[in-house]
């Protein structure tokens, strides 16, 4: 049975991910801040799915003394890990102009300083282990800074590079590491915002991940054609992203 931890899955993508697992048979550890989400994800998890074995382990990921603590338990509740998978985000919506630095620092925190506290720790782990991917959900938003919220652009950028520079550390060691770079997935997160396209359902996106991720794809978009878009995007020339670039 492969084991998967997936840290901040109680919602969302994260959420869709879990039942993806789940309904393949593998061993779920998920890692989140609710225990009362986390207990009922479980319940629902192992009744719909017997074949396989869902726990959950309660880490706020914006309380930094308990990121080592919980990935020890989320291990030694696993037995082993093949795939460490980093979901959990934070998106605030503010008003495009106002910077919010409370607001800011905590899609910080989660986005970007947790990850890299956990998807440090794992990839310690896997070096010593000589196998097995880790992998986060960074963004798109990660691909440029743009003026409508500067500090998730921000986080995502870091998760992104520092995903790749884990990827080149760990190669000669057997060890998988993938960058996952949604477009817009339809989740609370962007619950409201207009002008959205491309929009994927979570169970959807969760299935692409899943695939592409055990082919052991190392960056990918979902949907695929984001890639273009993308591209595009970092091709547009700085004086006219400035007054241009999307929000
Ligand atoms: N939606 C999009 O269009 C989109 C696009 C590109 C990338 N992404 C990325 O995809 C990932 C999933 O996003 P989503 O759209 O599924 O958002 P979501 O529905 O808001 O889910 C976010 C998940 O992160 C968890 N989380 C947030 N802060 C946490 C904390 N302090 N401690 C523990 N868990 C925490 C949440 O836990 P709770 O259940 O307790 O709230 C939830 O499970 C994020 O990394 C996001 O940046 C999303």
């Amino acid at each position: 049975m492969k084991r998967v931890i997936l840290v901040g899955a109680t919602d969302g993508l994260g959420k869709a991910l879990a039942e993806v697992y789940a309904a393949r048979g593998f061993w779920v550890t998920i890692l989140g801040r609710s225990r009362e989400k986390l207990d009922a994800l479980v319940a629902d998890l192992g009744s719909r799915f017997p074949v396989a074995t869902v726990k959950g382990v309660v880490c706020d990921l914006s309380d930094r003394a308990r990121l080592e603590p919980a990935f020890r338990e989320a291990l030694a509740v696993t037995g082993h890990c093949d795939l460490f998978l980093y979901n959990a985000g934070v998106m605030h919506h503010g008003d495009g102009v106002t910077s919010e630095p409370e607001r800011d620092a905590e899609m910080m925190d989660v986005n970007a300083v947790a990850a890299v506290r956990l998807l440090g720790l794992a990839a310690n782990w896997f070096r010593v282990a000589g196998r097995g991917q880790i992998a986060g959900i960074s963004s798109i938003a990660g691909d440029r800074g743009r003026k409508g919220n500067p500090a998730y652009n921000a986080s995502k950028a870091a998760l992104t590079t520092f995903l790749e520079g884990l990827r080149n550390r760990l190669a000669p060691f057997g060890v998988t590491v993938s960058t996952v770079k949604p477009g817009y997935v339809g989740t609370r997160l962007t619950a409201g915002k207009s002008g959205l396209f491309w929009v994927v359902p979570p169970a959807d996106a969760a299935r692409i991940i899943a695939d592409r991720l055990e082919k052991g794809h190392e960056v990918f978009y979902v949907y695929g054609r984001w890639a273009l878009f993308g591209l595009a995007m970092r091709l547009v020339p700085r004086f006219l992203f400035k007054r241009l670039g999307p929000p």
